[in-house]
């Protein structure tokens, strides 16, 4: 361990898609854990689309603040623990930021988590981490999706949309999936088992939503926002629940998109639409992670990771999520597990 510690910290706000020249790469002094404080060695940074957000402006967090470390979830291991509940050698994850070293306050709240034993930190950052936990709540408690109802999720392909939709199918729901291209589509349909999947680039989406879904969606979970989410209205079953997880067609506008035009069809078909954060089941952490663990042993679970290696492009695999580049959970490597 050196004396400095590199690190991404935010330059500008960005206009549009982020640039390399919205960061600034830095070297600081190695931050000095203090009492109830660890010290964590980070390897793996995780990418998460509302990350655009925070370097933007205030939303359910404060912005990140010009000149501050880039603020994102990082996984790595505790290096100096000045916490009973910790201990060196153990590996977890948190808010902890787009740099080498992080200080990490434990009883502060907020996502810092153990990794299962015997779990790779690839998994424990995607399936087991907050991706797995956004895919688990939103769909069963938000969306409270049940055996036989037909569920379409949007950006089915990626990180989180792919959990979505083999969570339904572990529970016995007929899956339609929307990714942008025929080699995501195909994923969907032949490795994950959906039994439909949609390219929105290149397909009619009503008239393809109208074929994939003929006794319309119960639940429709979504990731995208825009076009996707109106068309999806006009399908919409009786009581349907559209959960909304985010919005990313949209992230990097600078003007709000008009509104859904379609939305009285949840009058008409008395349905129900709830946006919901991940955090706020931070104390059902142990039940998602336990119930995960199993899908993930019993093969019903496939987890996929993208990793991008090397700190200095942490800005380019961010964006990666944007260009729909990522294929799974997008990871960036940052240093060799000391374990290995
Ligand atoms: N509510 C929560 O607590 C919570 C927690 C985590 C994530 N989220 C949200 O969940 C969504 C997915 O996040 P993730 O981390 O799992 O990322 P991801 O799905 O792995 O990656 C983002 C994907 O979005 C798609 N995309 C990008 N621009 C698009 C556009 N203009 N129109 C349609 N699709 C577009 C791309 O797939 P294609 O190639 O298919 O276009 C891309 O691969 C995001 O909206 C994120 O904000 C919410």
């Amino acid at each position: 361990m050196g004396t400095q510690n590199r690190c991404w910290l935010l330059e500008r706000r960005p206009r549009g898609m982020a640039s390399a020249e919205d960061f600034r790469l830095a070297s600081e002094p190695m931050p000095e854990p203090g009492d109830g404080e660890i010290l964590v060695r980070t390897e793996l940074l995780s990418c998460d689309p509302t990350q655009r957000g925070w370097m933007a402006g205030e939303t359910y967090m404060p912005a990140v603040g010009l000149g501050e470390v880039m603020r994102g979830i990082a996984g790595g291991e505790v290096v100096v623990s000045r916490h009973p509940r910790f201990t060196v050698g153990q590996r977890v994850q948190g808010m902890l930021g787009w740099q080498e070293y992080a200080t990490a306050r434990v009883d502060e709240g907020g996502f810092l988590q153990p990794i299962p034993d015997g779990v790779s930190l690839e998994t424990g950052m995607s399936v087991l981490g907050l991706t797995g936990l956004t895919a688990y709540f939103g769909l069963l408690d938000v969306g409270r999706a049940k055996a036989g109802e037909t569920v379409l999720v949007s950006g089915a392909a990626g990180a989180t949309g792919s959990v979505v939709g083999q969570i339904a199918k572990a529970i016995g729901c007929r899956v339609v999936g929307v990714a942008g291209g025929p080699e995501k589509c195909r994923y969907l349909s032949e490795t994950l088992g959906f039994d439909a999947a949609i390219d929105y680039k290149s397909e009619n989406l009503v008239s393809r939503l109208r074929v994939t879904c003929p006794n319309g969606i119960d639940v429709f979970f979504d990731n995208v926002g825009g076009v996707v989410l109106d068309a999806a209205l006009l399908f919409l079953a009786t009581r349907a629940r559209v959960v909304i997880c985010g919005a990313i067609s949209g992230y990097n506008d600078e003007t709000l998109p008009p509104g859904p035009k379609n939305y009285i069809r949840l009058l008409v078909q008395r349905g129900r639409m709830e946006g919901f954060n991940f955090l706020d089941y931070a104390h059902r952490t142990a039940e998602a992670i336990a119930v995960l663990s199993g899908w993930l042993r019993e093969g019903r679970l496939k987890d996929r990771v993208d990793i991008v290696e090397g700190f200095e492009n942490a800005p380019a695999a961010l964006n990666r999520l944007f260009t729909g580049e990522n294929q799974g959970k997008q990871l960036v490597r940052i240093a060799e597990s000391l374990r290995s």
